[in-house]
């Protein structure tokens, strides 16, 4: 464990916080300002968790929420009494199979989801894009009409593709960056409400679809 990894995080408020309440990462309190600021989960609703791993979002809503609340992650998640956990990519549409399986239609999606950095910044940011695709994706597919999505991405070039994309399938959008989100980190939130609908795919003369 390098001395910057203890400064960065033993040292950190939120990490204490988070630890003296029993969340299993500081992120927790990104979600509870969002909460606060945005009211994104009602008390029924059935929340999906995209990227969920070690699981403190999905502590939130289960708090928030006696809706059913659903995380995925590529790791394998500790059991939390009363969620359902999915081991899988989102990329991958095996993964949102397993995840219709145990719920067909969702109020609120949430993806904190995040590629492991490499440094090399276009990278990172091309496969945040890629992230922030597949979780759009899902969206069309299992969100209810009316329903709320937060989205994590890093910000850059393709940022403003992600927020165009946003603003035509949602009524409301606004980026946000909450305090337990380091100051360094490119990270912002992309908060949205009111699902309008789910996008049908134009298609051309030939009959082909247009992305
Ligand atoms: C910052 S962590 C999420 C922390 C979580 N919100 C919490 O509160 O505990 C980001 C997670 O995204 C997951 N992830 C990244 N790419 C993924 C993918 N393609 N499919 C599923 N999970 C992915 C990583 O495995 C990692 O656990």
């Amino acid at each position: 464990m390098s001395k910057r990894w203890i400064k960065e995080h033993k040292k950190d408020y939120y990490y204490r916080l988070a630890k003296r309440e029993g969340y299993r990462s500081r992120a927790a309190y990104k979600l509870i300002e969002i909460q606060e600021k945005f009211n994104i989960i009602g008390q029924n609703d059935d929340v999906l968790d995209l990227g969920s791993f070690p699981g403190s979002w999905l502590q939130v809503s289960r708090f928030l929420t006696s809706g059913k609340v659903v995380g995925v992650d590529l790791k394998e998640i500790k059991p939390i009494s009363g969620v359902y956990t999915i081991k899988g990519d989102i990329t991958d549409e095996e993964t949102l199979k397993k995840i219709r399986e145990v719920c067909k239609k969702f109020d609120v999606i949430l993806s904190d989801a995040s590629p492991k950095t490499t440094g090399i910044d276009d990278l990172d940011s091309y496969r945040s894009y890629e992230i922030a695709m597949s979780v759009l994706k899902i969206a069309d597919e299992v969100l209810r009409k009316g329903g709320n999505l937060v989205l994590k991405v890093f910000q850059s070039g393709e940022m403003g593709e992600i927020l165009r994309k946003a603003r035509k399938r949602f009524k409301y959008v606004k980026v946000t960056k909450p305090k337990a989100s380091k100051k360094y980190s490119k990270e912002v939130y992309i908060v949205c409400k009111g699902f309008k609908r789910r996008l049908r795919k134009k298609k051309t003369n030939s009959g082909r679809n247009m992305p």
